[in-house]
């Protein structure tokens, strides 16, 4: 597998201003010091209760946001890690002239805000392809096209505004514009959750498509497990700023051992009466990002919890090859729930 991403430690705190003189008294620490590699052409699923931090995930890793510290190495299409630039610490102006910026976009959950009410679906389009190169008007006009029918629209509907589609092809308009400048990696913040159940699917059968057929690597964030295992071949749990555990989306489903994971995974209805499940309710609300409890941030709701959690932040290591997890008893996991459940 190729590397595309390699991140190192990276945070993104927000400033809370305070006082008369608008001074920092606090930070929201969205992102909490995070080591992740991403995989040329995977669909890496972020999943996470709201506010963990996965919307600044995304928007920091394509420098939408710039990072409070840590690395974001991208490694180019010949994967030699000489070439490797980090683009945390790189000025946009450079990233531009270097043909970066371009290769990263994202998609926003709902594409009633992220398209400009004012503009016709053809300008929409052609504007990120405009900004990258010069070309003739009957060129753009192709391209645009061409982008339109592999998103599954029409000609008839260049000359319209937003407002005159649905919200499922509002959508797809997105996704056009996000690959309009033959990106290799895309953020997909909650891309379906804003639509229609009956369209929802249609959106993901999409975008599964289009990854192959561009050859496109995606950060897929959502709340949404299911949606997850239909679309992501990794996935990765995230907690209050921090990734708790990240595997192949098969062994999240059928050997996690973080219990928040396992907490997530047991609120999934299973439609079968025979069938006994074994929940694992979470109580209380997740803590604030602004002061996180010391020690395991989950300790404060976490089931398992014994002293050193308390006292000592858990490191993500290695629970089997490929299969990382944050718990100081992560080895005794499998035997604390069957005695929890039994
Ligand atoms: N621009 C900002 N300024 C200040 N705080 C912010 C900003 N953006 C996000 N935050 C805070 O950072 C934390 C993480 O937010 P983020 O949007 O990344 O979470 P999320 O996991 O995407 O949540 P959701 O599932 O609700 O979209 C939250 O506490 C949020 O309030
Ligand atoms: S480290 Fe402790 S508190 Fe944290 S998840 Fe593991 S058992 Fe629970
Ligand atoms: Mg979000």
């Amino acid at each position: 597998m190729q590397k595309l991403f390699s991140l190192k430690n990276l945070k993104k705190y927000y400033p809370i201003l305070g006082g008369v003189l608008r001074r920092e008294v606090a930070a929201v620490r969205a992102l909490d010091g995070i080591d992740l590699e991403i995989y040329r052409g995977e669909c890496l699923g972020v999943v996470g209760e709201s506010g963990c931090g996965k919307t600044t995930a995304g928007k920091t890793i394509i420098r939408m946001h710039p990072p409070t510290s840590g690395q974001v190495n991208y490694y180019g299409r010949d994967n030699n890690s000489k070439n490797k630039i980090d683009i945390a610490q790189t000025k946009k102006s450079v990233l531009k002239r270097l043909g970066i910026r371009s290769k990263l976009q994202m998609v926003f959950q709902d594409p009633t805000t992220s398209l400009n009410p004012r503009m016709l679906v053809k300008h929409i389009i052609a504007e990120p392809i405009k900004t990258q190169e010069r070309m003739g008007s009957r060129d753009l006009e192709d391209r645009v096209m061409g982008l339109l029918k592999l998103v599954g629209l029409t000609r008839d509907h260049l000359l319209r505004y937003p407002h005159e589609f649905s919200g499922g092809q509002r959508q797809r308009i997105a996704v056009a514009r996000a690959i309009a400048t033959d990106p290799e990696f895309i953020v997909l913040d909650e891309p379906t959750s804003a639509l229609d159940v009956s369209v929802q699917s249609q959106i993901l059968n999409l975008l599964k498509s289009l990854q192959e057929t561009l050859n496109l690597t995606y950060l897929f964030v959502t709340h949404h497990l299911l949606v997850v295992k239909y679309i992501s071949n990794r996935a990765a749990v995230m907690y209050l700023g921090k990734i708790v555990e990240i595997a192949d989306t098969k062994i999240i489903f059928s050997k996690a051992v973080h219990p928040y994971t396992l907490a997530l995974l047991s609120a999934i209805p299973i439609p079968d009466v025979a069938h006994k499940q074994r929940r694992i309710v979470l109580t209380g609300d997740v803590p604030s990002p602004v002061n996180p409890p010391e020690g395991c941030r989950f300790h404060t709701r976490c089931a398992f919890a014994v002293e050193i959690c308390m006292k000592v932040e858990p490191l993500l290591e290695a629970a089997a090859e490929g299969h990382l997890v944050a718990c100081h008893r992560k080895m005794n996991m499998e035997k604390l729930m069957s005695d929890r459940f039994n």
